[in-house]
């Protein structure tokens, strides 16, 4: 039975689909069946990893167009990495969470109980917001980790989510997991990252640190998985910093176990 985990915070821009993305390709080059799920209207995982775009999307199974296996793809690059993919174009994810969804909070919970036999472990991206496809993902799931930048406003962000999720957890009758905290584009020489990394780990979540690195959104160009960019680049000595790599492995190490 796989293991299910969301990667979320309401607020944009903080890493939840590079890490989520980075994560997923951990889990694959390690071996495990992996299926990302691209619960973002915006698409952004999935650009990441199809060059184009496959004839069936997540939206598809939720409105019952087409079977589950019909929609997941194998990534390309990657040997057990597998994709449930969203299409920014024609935004029918964005359209079935607002007209559809609030008549069934449950389908996203339904949909992975039929996949985790299938697969080792599951990884949801999810869009910045706190709406119905959002709430409708994380009960859907064992655990959600909060990717946030080591920024007041992300900090102000995540006693925002801890508020909401107890009254996700009490409303729709939840008790995932919410113990893990990455706080991504870390600099470890500036002082005010060190400060909100202890203000996070002050609130008794374990907490992860990811450092700034270009190589992210290089391999996101180049639709690779960020562990593959570094191989191809090792000899031009341009590739992702080791230390990044140890706080990705650090990361899929203990929230696999
Ligand atoms: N550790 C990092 N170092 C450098 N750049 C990063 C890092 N993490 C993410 N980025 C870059 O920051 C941008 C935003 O990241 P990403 O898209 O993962 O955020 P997000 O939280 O998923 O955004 P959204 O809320 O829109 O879904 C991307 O261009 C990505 O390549
Ligand atoms: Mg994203």
């Amino acid at each position: 039975m796989a293991k299910t985990i969301a990667f979320h915070l309401q607020k944009g821009g903080v890493g939840k689909t590079t890490i989520s993305g980075t994560l997923a390709c951990e889990s694959a080059l390690n071996g495990f069946r992996t299926l990302l799920i691209d619960v973002d209207p915006q698409g952004n995982a999935s650009s990441w990893f199809l060059k184009d775009a496959p004839l069936y999307e997540l939206a598809d199974v939720l409105q019952g167009k087409c079977y589950i296996n019909d929609a997941i793809v194998k990534v390309p690059s990657l040997e057990n990495l597998y994709l449930l993919p969203t299409f920014g174009i024609g935004g029918n994810l964005k359209t079935y969470s607002e007209t559809k969804l609030s008549e069934e909070p449950f389908v996203l919970q339904d949909l992975i109980n039929e996949l985790v036999k299938s697969f080792d472990h599951i990884i949801l991206d999810l869009s910045p917001g706190l709406g119905r496809l959002e709430r409708a993902a994380i009960i859907a799931c064992d655990e959600v980790i909060t990717p946030m930048t080591p920024e007041v406003f992300s900090l102000d962000g995540l006693e925002i989510f801890i508020d909401e999720l107890s009254k996700i957890r009490k409303n729709l009758r939840s008790d995932v997991k919410h113990s893990r905290v990455i706080i991504n584009s870390f600099d470890e020489r500036i002082k005010q990252h060190r400060e909100i990394y202890g203000a996070a780990s002050n609130g008794n979540f374990i907490v992860y640190k990811v450092p700034v690195d270009p190589a992210f959104r290089k391999a996101q160009e180049l639709s690779k998985a960020p562990q593959l960019y570094v191989e191809s680049f090792k000899n031009l000595h341009r590739g992702m910093k080791v230390k990044t790599l140890e706080a990705i492995k650090l990361i899929d190490n203990d929230i696999w176990s």
